[in-house]
């Protein structure tokens, strides 16, 4: 390239840079020359035609024109990007004995019923019956009683209540921590699936010779007056899908054993016929700073 092409590039990007140099909002101003100076950069680095220019606004329109109230097709970009991922770790740092975060994921739901201590939250998911049980602590140790955590799963098939015909409500709900920071209830062990690939993101990943999946995972949101929400998932030990998450989300820490029985008695002294499995999983926040 001439230094002529250079300087003339160069001036655009200066220009565009100069053009948000009276936003009232510092942090504003901040974001957009950074994100304008990244763009611009990953145009000349990879020298954009015309035609790839036009395939990434034909690909943004898909990915708006397949979003609606229950599909968020940005937020799965978003995903498999790894963007997600990075931003959980950027504003949800290490924090020392807390529990790792991981992705949120498109499906939570707001209104999921409240179930007792020791309740049922899979309600018609299929799957094979899973008792999970642990602690919510404090990052000092100490227990917080009345902590409230929401749980929702993928049933045996792979599927969340949200993605079956009608509205059900199955595998999730939420519960409150007894007096010593213990939690308890029934669920059904999850399942791997594949994340939506019928729309551009899933174009996007069979374009980059990806695949689709997630390996097995509970998810858990936890809150406790003047703690950190901790949003993290607990994915089942030996998923096959474990070291190719789609959307980057295992870490080693949130790997935990749903060892299976067979009869028995459950921890609850509950007499079970036929397979039941048991996750023991110990919920610690970190305070606010
Ligand atoms: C989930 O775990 O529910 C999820 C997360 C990211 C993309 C799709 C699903
Ligand atoms: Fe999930």
């Amino acid at each position: 390239m001439t230094d002529d092409q250079a300087a003339r590039e160069q001036a655009v990007t200066d220009r565009v840079l100069a053009s948000f140099d009276n936003a009232p909002s510092e942090r504003y101003r901040e974001v957009m020359r950074s994100l304008i100076s990244h763009l611009h950069g990953f145009a000349r680095e990879v020298r954009l035609t015309q035609e790839e220019w036009d395939a990434a606004i034909a690909f943004l329109t898909r990915v708006g024109h397949i979003t609606d109230d229950r599909r968020q097709e940005f937020i799965l970009l978003s995903d498999v990007l790894g963007l997600s991922m990075l931003t959980v770790g950027i504003n949800a740092p290490a924090s020392a004995g807390a529990t790792e975060s991981t992705v949120f994921g498109p499906f939570f739901v707001e209104d999921a019923p409240e179930i007792p201590l020791g309740g049922d939250i899979a309600q018609g998911a299929k799957g094979v019956p899973c008792y999970v049980e642990g602690t919510v602590r404090s990052t000092d140790g100490s227990p917080l009683p009345g902590a409230r955590i929401d749980a929702w799963e993928s049933d045996e098939d792979g599927f969340y209540d949200v993605q079956y015909e009608g509205e059900v409500t199955a595998g999730r709900g939420w519960l409150r921590a007894g007096e010593n920071g213990e939690y308890r209830f029934w669920s059904v062990k999850p399942s791997a699936y594949g994340i939506p690939d019928d729309g551009p993101v899933g174009e996007l990943l069979a374009a980059g010779g990806r695949g689709t999946m997630r390996p097995a995972h509970l998810h858990f949101k936890v809150t406790a007056p003047g703690h950190r929400t901790l949003i993290t998932h607990v994915f089942v030990a030996g998923d096959k899908y474990l070291a190719e998450d789609v959307v980057f989300g295992v870490k080693d820490s949130l790997v935990a054993e749903f060892a299976e029985h067979d009869g028995g008695t459950a921890p609850d002294g509950s007499p079970r016929d036929g397979r039941w499995a048991h996750l023991r999983f110990d919920l610690t926040l970190a305070p606010m700073s």
